[in-house]
C-alpha cells in the first residue's frame, strides 16, 4: 500500500489513450490528469513516454508448488509473473498432491502472501487427485477458489460435470473446463465436443462457464452462439495459439500449436470480441522434461512481447484492445472489483512498457522453466516497470526482494 508518482507517461487502457500523470496514495489510484504537481515526499518515477497500462491478471498460470519445485516454485513464479508484467496470477491445481482440498490451498495461499510480490488466486480441482472418479469436497474448497478446473484433463465423465456444475452454481463459482476428450483421432473435433457439452451443462444448469484455451475456430465458434444466447459464458485463449503456426514453431503444447490456417480464424474471433482474455498457460518445464517431450511452454515473461509484436505490431489489434485482454477482462472473470484499469480509485497496480526490442534467450527468463519455442526470437515490448499497488516490484531487469528491497533505492524521492 504505497504512494507513488508517475510523471510523463502515455496512458492507456481498455477505454482511453492520454498523455499525462498518476497518483497512487495508499495503493490506490487518487488522480489520473494531464499534469500533476509532485506532492512532498512521495516517490516519483519518471516515465519518459513509455506506455502505462493497467498491469495485467494471468487466469491460467502453472506455479508447480507444492510437487515441482525443479520446474519453478512459488517465488520463482512470481518474480516471472512481476517480470512479465503480471501483479495478479490464478494459478491451476495440477501440483502434487493437487489443489483438492483446504490444506494444500492454504499451502500455497500462505506462502505466496508471505512472498508477497504478486497476488495469487485459485483454481481448486473438480475431482479427486485429478483423476475424473468423484467430485471433491467441492463446498470446504470453495472459500479458497475461484473457480474448480481439472486442468491437464478433460472431465470425460457427463454425470461428474454435470454435478459440479449444479455444486458450483449453488456456490457461486465458475467452471473452468479444460476441454480436452481424449481417444478421437481429430483433437479438434475432441476441443469441440467437450465445448459444445460444457455449454449445454452451462445452458441447463445455469452455472457461469470460463473455458480455457480455446485453440480450434470451431470451439470459438460454439461460445460465440452461447453467448448470443446470453448464457453466463466466457473463454481465453493463450499468446501461442494466437501469434505461433505449427509451421513456424514446432513445440508440444496442451492443446497443440495449429496451423496457420486455424490461427488466422482464431485471431479473427479475438477481433470479433468472442475471446474474452489472454491467458499465458504459464507451463515451465525442466530440460530435461523437454527432452523427454513433456508438453508446455513457460510463457508468462513473454505473453507481452509477443502479443504486442505480432498482433499490435501488426496492426491486427489496437493496445486498448490488448490491454483489455490482458487486464480488465480476466479481471471481470475472476470476479475481481476495482482493476484493470488506468482510473481513480481503481487498484494501483500498474505496468510501464516500451516499444524497445529484446531477444528470447535463456537468461532473459526469471521462471526456472526456460521451455518455449521462442529461443533466439527477437520481439519488441518491453515490460520495464510492474507496480503493484503503489510499489515498484519490478524495474528494468531488478526485481523486489532479489535485485533490491525497498523501491526508494531505485526511483527518485520518497
Ligand atoms: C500443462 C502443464 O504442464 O501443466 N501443459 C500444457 O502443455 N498446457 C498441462 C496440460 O494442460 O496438459
Amino acid at each position: 500500500m504505497s504512494d507513488l508518482l508517475i510523471k510523463g507517461a502515455r496512458i492507456v487502457d481498455a477505454g482511453r489513450e492520454m498523455a499525462g500523470d498518476v497518483l497512487i496514495a495508499g495503493g490506490i489510484i487518487e488522480e489520473v490528469s494531464e499534469e500533476i504537481p509532485p506532492p512532498k515526499g512521495i516517490p516519483l518515477l519518471p516515465a519518459g513516454g513509455k506506455f502505462l497500462l493497467p498491469a495485467f491478471v494471468d487466469l491460467h498460470a502453472h506455479f508447480r508448488d507444492p510437487g515441482f519445485p525443479q520446474k519453478e516454485d512459488l517465488l520463482s513464479g512470481s518474480r516471472a509473473a512481476a517480470h512479465g508484467g503480471f501483479t495478479v496470477v490464478s494459478l491451476m491445481p495440477n501440483t502434487d498432491p493437487p489443489c483438492d482440498s483446504p490444506e494444500v490451498a492454504r499451502y500455497i495461499l500462505d506462502k505466496a502472501r508471505r512472498i508477497g510480490l504478486v497476488e495469487v488466486h485459485l483454481v481448486g480441482a473438480i475431482t479427486r487427485g485429478l483423476r475424473g472418479e468423484e467430485l471433491v469436497d467441492m463446498e470446504a474448497l470453495a472459500p479458497y477458489v475461484w473457480a474448480f478446473s481439472d486442468d491437464g484433463h478433460g472431465v470425460e465423465d457427463h454425470r461428474l460435470m454435470w454435478e459440479a456444475a449444479k455444486r458450483a452454481r449453488e456456490l457461486g463459482k465458475t467452471i473452468y473446463p479444460h476441454p480436452e476428450f481424449r481417444g478421437l483421432p481429430s483433437r479438434e473435433l475432441g476441443e469441440e465436443l467437450m465445448v459444445a457439452r460444457d455449454l449445454w451443462i452451462c445452458r441447463r444448469t445455469g452455472a457461469r462457464f470460463h473455458m480455457a484455451h480455446i485453440s480450434s475456430p470451431g470451439a470459438a465458434e460454439l461460445v460465440a452462439l452461447a453467448k448470443e444466447k446470453r448464457l453466463p459464458v466466457t473463454c481465453e485463449a493463450t499468446p501461442h495459439h494466437l501469434c505461433l503456426s505449427r509451421e513456424e514453431a514446432d513445440h508440444p503444447v496442451n492443446p497443440p500449436i495449429s496451423t496457420r490456417e486455424a490461427v488466422d480464424a482464431l485471431v479473427k474471433g479475438l477481433v470479433e470480441g468472442i475471446i474474452d482474455a489472454v491467458a499465458t498457460d504459464h507451463a515451465p518445464h525442466t530440460d530435461a522434461d523437454v527432452a523427454a517431450g513433456v508438453p508446455g511452454i513457460s510463457g508468462i515473461e513473454t505473453a507481452f512481447p509477443l502479443l504486442y509484436t505480432r498482433l499490435v505490431k501488426t496492426g491486427t489489434i489496437g493496445l486498448r484492445t490488448l490491454s483489455r485482454l490482458l487486464s480488465l477482462g480476466p479481471a471481470r472473470i475472476m470476479g475481481l472489483r476495482k482493476r484493470g484499469l488506468v482510473r481513480e480509485g481503481f487498484v494501483g497496480d500498474l505496468v510501464l512498457v516500451t516499444e524497445e526490442e529484446l531477444e528470447v534467450t535463456g537468461d532473459f527468463f526469471f521462471s526456472k522453466g526456460k521451455n518455449t519455442p521462442l529461443l533466439g526470437w527477437r520481439l519488441r515490448g518491453r515490460v520495464w516497470a510492474t507496480i503493484r499497488e503503489g510499489e515498484v516490484i519490478y524495474l528494468d531487469g531488478k526485481v523486489k526482494g532479489r535485485d533490491f528491497d525497498d523501491h526508494r533505492q531505485v526511483i527518485r524521492g520518497g
